[in-house]
């Protein structure tokens, strides 16, 4: 446990009770696939987002435990897809679930996570947390999509590849805070939409700086930490900023070899090209560029009461650029 995570203890081990006990199914496979996930853990930072915000802001009732499980069973779901689109052989440092049961039953077990999802957030029966959600969901897929597009394509730009992050990855950690805000203020009557926004826009920047922190990590990170493999998104041509850089910046011949990489998917030229990302300063670049979005997120916080749970979103945003897993 983190100790952002000790701020709000409690309320955290209710969550991952709610967790376990919505995965009930009567079909085994279902129960099998989702435990087998979900007990295997995860850092489960979206629904400890739900949290932290409802927390920070004074909420003092129980419905935000619903909705950071509900978050978190979208989170799951995208994991559960994700890993069959990218061919993932680890994930939580065991197999995959694709690699264990196959692909047909990943994807249909992603979709009865996201279905559960509508459930439990249909259950909570607030329409603007509806709203986001399913905007939310609707984003993340198309953000998924444009990244396969993208795939194996060297002339990808930078404002390309930020673009897809933001839908795939920042959009989750945006509705988690926004979501939770909604909460706070439907109980109080309270339709600050200035705060809403402020909560999204550090949900925003630290959901960037921790894509952009994976995407370094999956050129030096060790596995072994990680719990997932290293060099996944080299063998599926997948043009981040990591490599986006170094071929601005490397000689012709290297960048000319990372763009034969991508376009090939090129996984077992990875130690070269990891030396070319490493010394064009492609890793530098893409972690101050990760800095840059914890230091606005950060920035964000001043506008909240100042309390332990703030405190601890302020640590979390320094975690996500510091962190080896
Ligand atoms: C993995 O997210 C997917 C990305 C957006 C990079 P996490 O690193 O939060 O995964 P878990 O839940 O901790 O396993
Ligand atoms: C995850 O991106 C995006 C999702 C929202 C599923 P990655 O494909 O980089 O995540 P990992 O590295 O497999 O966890
Ligand atoms: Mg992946
Ligand atoms: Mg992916
Ligand atoms: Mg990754």
């Amino acid at each position: 446990m983190l100790p952002f995570h000790k701020v709000v203890e409690n309320d955290f081990q209710a969550v991952n009770q709610l967790i376990i006990d919505q995965l009930h199914s009567n079909v085994d496979l279902v129960e099998n696939i989702g435990h087998y996930l979900v007990e295997a853990g995860g850092k489960r930072l979206r629904p400890l987002l739900v949290l932290l915000t409802a927390n920070a802001l004074g909420y003092g009732r129980r419905r935000h435990l619903e909705l950071a499980a509900v978050i978190e069973f979208i989170h799951t779901a995208t994991l559960l897809h994700d890993d069959v689109v990218d061919i993932s052989a680890l994930r939580r440092g065991r197999p995959t679930a694709n690699a264990k049961w196959g692909n047909a039953p990943s994807v249909l077990v992603g979709d009865f996570l996201y279905s559960r999802a509508f459930q439990m957030m249909v259950a909570i029966g607030n329409m603007d947390i509806m709203t986001i959600l399913a905007d939310t969901t609707n984003t993340i897929s198309e953000g998924e999509v444009q990244q396969l597009v993208n795939a194996k394509d060297p002339t990808v730009t930078e404002d390309r590849y930020l673009s897809v992050i933001h839908k795939k990855t920042a959009a989750l950690f945006e509705a988690a805070c926004e979501t939770a805000a909604v909460l706070v203020q439907a109980d109080a009557n309270n339709t600050d939409r200035a705060l809403r926004a402020v909560l999204r826009r550090y949900g925003y920047h630290l959901g960037m700086a921790f894509q952009l922190i994976d995407d370094v990590l999956d050129y030096q990170g060790d596995a072994e930490a990680l719990g997932k493999n290293v060099g996944d998104d080299l063998a599926e041509g997948k043009p981040t900023l990591p490599l986006i850089h170094a071929m601005q910046h490397a000689d012709r011949a290297e960048a000319q070899l990372i763009a034969g990489a991508i376009r090939e998917g090129a996984v077992e030229q990875l130690p070269a090209i990891v030396d070319i990302v490493k010394n064009s300063g492609g890793l530098a670049y893409t972690q101050a560029r990760a800095r840059r979005e914890a230091d606005r997120a950060i920035a964000e916080l001043s506008q909240l009461p100042d309390n332990i749970h703030s405190r601890a979103m302020v640590d979390l945003a320094k975690f996500a650029i510091s962190r080896l897993y």
